[in-house]
């Protein structure tokens, strides 16, 4: 299998878009009703979302190709355009999705090296991030790429505030 990541640009917006709700509903729809599921993704993932997200300063989208087609992507955040002031020397991963098909094929774990590397780029010393207190297989994987919680903080899911762990890894 030839896996390979790309900086994402304006020109993915539709692909990035696709991905985005296929993978947020194959992982939340069982745990959510299907009327709140409609509404988060159609804010959360619309055109406008997205491409204000892709031309922000301080936020960038990678894909996780597989022989040429993405399978999965990750979006990473530095300085002001991290979703909590952490400080100056944090890289927040704020998604990583891996479509379900493709999962335990070791894409995730290439997305940490890709987070790292991109760290280092940026003289950050620490990768951060939220995940649902009830998303136990990301948590075990976060825990397996050495992450560790240090906190935690509220997710607003339509009407429901949803607790998110913080975890975190030194580097
Ligand atoms: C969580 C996710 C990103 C992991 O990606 P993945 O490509 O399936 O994971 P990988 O194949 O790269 O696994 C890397 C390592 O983590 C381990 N791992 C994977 N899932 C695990 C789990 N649930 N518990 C413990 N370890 C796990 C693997 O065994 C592997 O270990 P190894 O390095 O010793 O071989 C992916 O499953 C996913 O996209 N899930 C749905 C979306 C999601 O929940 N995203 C997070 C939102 S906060």
């Amino acid at each position: 299998m030839n896996i390979t990541i790309k900086q994402c640009t304006l020109d993915d917006l539709k692909e990035l878009q696709a991905l985005s709700i296929e993978t947020f509903d194959e992982t939340f729809k069982d745990q959510n009703s299907p009327e709140v599921m409609k509404d988060y993704l159609d804010k959360a993932f619309s055109a406008e979302k997205l491409e204000q997200e892709l031309t922000r300063p301080g936020s960038e989208f990678f894909f996780a190709m597989v022989n040429g087609e993405p399978a999965g992507y990750l979006k990473l955040n530095i300085d002001e355009a991290q979703s909590e002031a952490m400080g100056a020397d944090t890289l927040e991963i704020e998604r990583i999705y891996i479509s379900s098909r493709y999962h335990g094929m070791g894409l995730g774990k290439n997305m940490i090296i890709h987070a790292h590397n991109n760290a280092g780029k940026y003289n950050k010393t620490r990768i951060w991030l939220g995940v649902w207190e009830k998303n136990g297989p990301a948590i075990g994987f976060y825990q397996k790429m050495g992450f560790v919680q240090t906190g935690t903080h509220i997710f607003q899911m339509g009407d429901e505030a949803q607790t998110d762990f913080i975890m975190e890894k030194a580097l």
